[in-house]
């Protein structure tokens, strides 16, 4: 692609979405940034209080606007869509989001938009296919924020527990972004070093790998039950995305990824690594799994995969 990748059209105003849109602006990413909602007002209200950042942070052209706005945007980010509220699984918003993501994508499509769509509402990986099902794209132009946010968590817990930056620990969530993921522990490293070998020398036990997962997966519960919601991590991850395709970065990310063979699956979106640049998943990584760890990705897979053949009327 030729072109400057510079329009990003959010749709989904919420505490993801706005966050998302502080965040874009924070990182000086998009030249125009056009904010949708149904909740009209309160997108104008956003739009002004993030043009008050322009003065001293990166701020070109921040403004409310409608679907229209997609015909010539590069990236559409979709936040829309029902939270989890205490107690509730991802799984459960599945038909309520649902309806809201048909709603949303085919007055896009009929805009003219030609960009790539990145897909956060919950249950991301059902949506993203649904995104992809609904407007006919190409499998690389759909991406969905996966276990982009899981991978931040764990990172974050194990370089905690070692002592070192998250970003210097090589270690995925992989899965379903929701309870059915697993992180690649077999295969994570630090340095160079396998993860395993920098436990043992920490006196850190299997068991307590599998605590730090546990509380990965379990983290945005634990958010939500004490503030109702998450999402500066989502926002967070979803710049980082958005940088990766805007700046054609080619950088290797966890995402929500189309599966055309990898790890033995075909026609669902799940989290697995991919290099994102402006053609959006420009490769999807198949990383190393050991034995284990592939039933796992298989297992999370069939979740998705029943929910996913309940259809998308
Ligand atoms: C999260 O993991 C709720 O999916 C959201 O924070």
């Amino acid at each position: 692609m030729s072109k400057n990748h510079q329009k990003v059209v959010l749709v989904g105003d919420g505490a993801v979405g706005s966050s998302y849109a502080f965040a874009l602006m924070q990182q000086g990413l998009a030249e125009e940034l056009v904010i949708v909602d149904i909740a009209k007002e309160r997108t104008v209200g956003d739009a002004m209080d993030l043009e008050d950042a322009a003065g001293w942070a990166f701020n070109k052209n921040v403004y409310s606007g409608s679907y229209e706005d997609a015909r010539d945007a590069d990236l559409v980010v979709i936040t829309a869509g029902a939270p989890q509220k205490p107690g509730e699984t991802r799984l459960d918003l599945v038909d309520k989001n649902l309806k809201i993501i048909k709603a949303v994508v085919s007055p896009i499509v009929e805009a003219g938009f030609d960009g790539i769509f990145l897909v956060a509402a919950n249950p991301v990986d059902i949506l993203t296919l649904a995104v992809q099902k609904f407007s006919g794209f190409p499998k690389n132009r759909v991406i969905g924020s996966g276990t982009s946010l899981d991978t931040s968590r764990l990172r974050v817990s194990l370089g905690k527990k070692f002592n070192v930056d998250p970003r210097s620990v090589h270690a995925y969530i992989l899965g379903e972004h929701g309870d059915s993921e697993f992180a690649n522990f077999d295969e994570a490293t630090i340095a160079g070093r396998p993860l395993k070998d920098w436990a043992a020398e920490a006196g850190v036990t299997d068991a307590d790998l599998e605590e730090i997962l546990d509380a990965v997966v379990h983290k945005a519960y634990a958010i939500i039950e004490r503030k109702g919601a998450t999402f500066y991590g989502v926002a967070t991850a979803l710049a980082r995305i958005t940088r990766a395709i805007l700046r054609d970065e080619k950088s290797v990310l966890p995402v929500g990824a189309w599966m055309s063979g990898q790890y033995g699956l075909n026609d669902i979106y799940i989290g697995t690594p991919a290099i994102i640049g402006a053609d959006g998943i420009e490769n999807v990584i198949e990383t190393q799994l050991s034995a284990d760890e592939l039933a796992k990705m298989q297992a999370s897979a069939a979740t998705l995969k029943e929910i996913a053949e309940g259809g998308f009327q």
